[in-house]
């Protein structure tokens, strides 16, 4: 069976995930201190000219994947952004990892962000563990927050380990299953290694009570349960003290499922399958407009991926020569050798690769479920200077691409609409029109509230647009788009026209 496990940590921001992804690096040995990592000749290049394009750019391209190894088995933690806002990015990363660590915190248990985050996961199904973050420090009753998990989520919950207190009379993090409680030392009060059995510590009789009560208001773990996503083990601990860690890792490693079969055109396919196939999930752009390079970021899916390997992207047909993959391998990216299901690859390109393209050796495969999502924030595009109408058009098709935004065109009128699911990506999209296509532009409220896919027989689109034609517009790919001016709009249309799907997401 695959030692792959190819997961992602949701969670709404400040309550650790930076802080626990460092800590499961170091416990997997990836992180080096600079100057560590020792690189001869092709690696070393590679690895500079990797960096050179992060400079410039600006932003970390190198936490995007992060590679660590323990016990055989090989983890890839895919970055979900952190950001108050989301993007399409952080929707579809969630699309090419098999299982998530949902990090809340003790205090504030689940809060916006985590839990818009975790409806992606439960769309695909995607098993959760979850982390109770910051138990070092005051926070809600255990109970509190174990039934918040379980009636917000609406996911059975299973106390894997128990806070022996917390702030000010923390004395550790009871694993449930052995009794075992891993305890603070020294100044930091960190967990450094040491390991008490309860039965040897004085411990206030309402914790005892706690745990006595945890016995038995609880299902066992089961994970078939987890596996469907129907069941979360919640672990508690502190990323900063470094309490709950290994067992985080462990569990991952033990519950966790390896590379999962991905759906296509041609039924499920399998991760056993010999020859290399795989999905595009994320293209990153190099900040330097003369070099318009940019890295696709491939999920295997199946088959053994080497180094000048032949793959035909579904999106231009036209086979293409991998020759310098980048493997992540946490700071230390080399070029790959060989990847396989479950791993990522980094493939440079000039813009062949789009978000959603299929690669695979033989051209048949064509893997669904890589949605773009309805945008949640449409606006006009103003040009400030008329005559760079095609700059911006090209900018547009590439951010777009790109995953940045999405683009519609309205039939009727030349004002161009985009959309974005945080603003955020608004400010994203300004600062590199300016910077990458020296187009200055502006953006202004658009009437439109969404957007929905349509789809129906070519008759029925042909006289929904004949009535409709200042709804319509047309994305990227040429396809239809309903823009609504209010999420009643799309439901009265859709009454009126229940032979078209109205539909919010588009598989590509
Ligand atoms: P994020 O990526 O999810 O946004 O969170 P991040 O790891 O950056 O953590 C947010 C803050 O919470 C950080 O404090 C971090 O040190 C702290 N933190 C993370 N894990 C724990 C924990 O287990 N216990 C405690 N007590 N704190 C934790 P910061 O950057 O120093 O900000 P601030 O706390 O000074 O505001």
């Amino acid at each position: 069976m695959s030692n792959r496990r190819t997961f992602a940590i949701i969670s709404h921001p400040d309550a650790g995930k930076t802080t626990l992804t460092e800590k499961l690096l170091l416990q997997g040995g990836a992180i080096h201190l600079a100057g560590e990592v020792k690189a001869r000749g092709q690696a070393r290049r590679a690895r500079s000219d990797w960096m050179k394009i992060e400079q410039q750019r600006g932003i970390s391209v190198t936490s995007s994947v992060m590679t660590f190894q323990k016990d055989g088995i090989v983890f890839n933690l895919l970055d979900t952004p952190g950001h108050e806002d989301f993007s399409e990015d952080t929707y579809r990363t969630l699309t090419a990892v098999d299982s998530a660590i949902m990090v809340i915190d003790a205090a504030k248990g689940i809060e916006p962000q985590t839990r818009k985050l975790f409806e992606v996961c439960r769309l695909r199904s995607v098993p959760i563990i979850t982390f109770v973050n910051k138990v070092d420090r005051e926070g809600r009753s255990v109970f509190e927050t174990l039934d918040e998990v379980a009636d917000a989520l609406a996911l059975d919950v299973v106390p894997m380990s128990w806070p022996i207190g917390m702030g000010g009379i923390f004395q550790g993090v009871m694993n449930l299953a052995t009794g075992k409680v891993s305890r603070p030392e020294g100044d930091s009060r960190e967990f450094l290694g040491k390991v008490d059995d309860l039965s040897d510590m004085t411990v206030p009789d309402e914790v005892l009570e706690e745990i006595e009560l945890a016995g038995v208001g609880y299902p066992e773990f089961d994970i078939e349960a987890y596996r469907n996503g129907d069941m979360t083990p919640v672990y508690f601990g502190s990323a900063l003290k470094n309490f709950g860690v290994i067992d985080l890792i462990e569990a991952i490693a033990e519950f966790a499922p390896p590379p999962r079969p991905q759906s296509s055109n041609q039924g499920t396919i399998d991760p056993a399958r010999t020859d290399v196939t795989g999905f595009i999930f994320k293209v990153q752009a190099n900040m330097d407009p003369q070099h318009r390079d940019r890295i696709a970021f491939m999920r295997m899916v199946s088959g053994t991926f080497t180094r000048g390997m032949k793959l035909t992207p579904s999106g231009s047909g036209k086979p293409i020569a991998v020759h310098s993959p980048i493997l992540f391998f946490a700071q230390d990216r080399e070029i790959a050798d060989t990847a396989e299901a479950g791993d990522i690859i980094g493939i440079p390109n000039h813009g062949t690769l789009r978000v959603g393209d299929t690669l695979s050796e033989r051209n048949d495969v064509r893997f669904t479920g890589l949605p773009n999502f309805a945008p949640e924030i449409l606006r006009r595009v103003q040009l400030k200077d008329p005559t760079k109408t095609k700059q911006l058009r090209k900018a547009l098709d590439d951010l777009s691409e790109e995953g940045v935004i999405q683009v519609f065109y309205p039939e009727i009128g030349s004002q161009w609409i985009v959309g974005v699911v945080g603003q955020l990506q608004l400010d994203v999209l300004i600062s590199r029109l300016e910077a990458e296509y020296k187009v200055a532009a502006g953006l202004e409220a658009s009437p439109f509230d969404t957007a929905r896919w349509l789809k129906g027989s070519a008759e029925a689109l042909k006289s929904f647009a004949d009535f409709n034609m200042a709804n319509l517009a047309k994305d990227r790919d040429g396809d239809m788009v309903f823009m609504a001016r209010s999420s009643w709009d799309v439901s009265y249309q859709q009454e009126r026209n229940p032979e078209l799907v109205f539909s919010a997401t588009k598989e590509r």
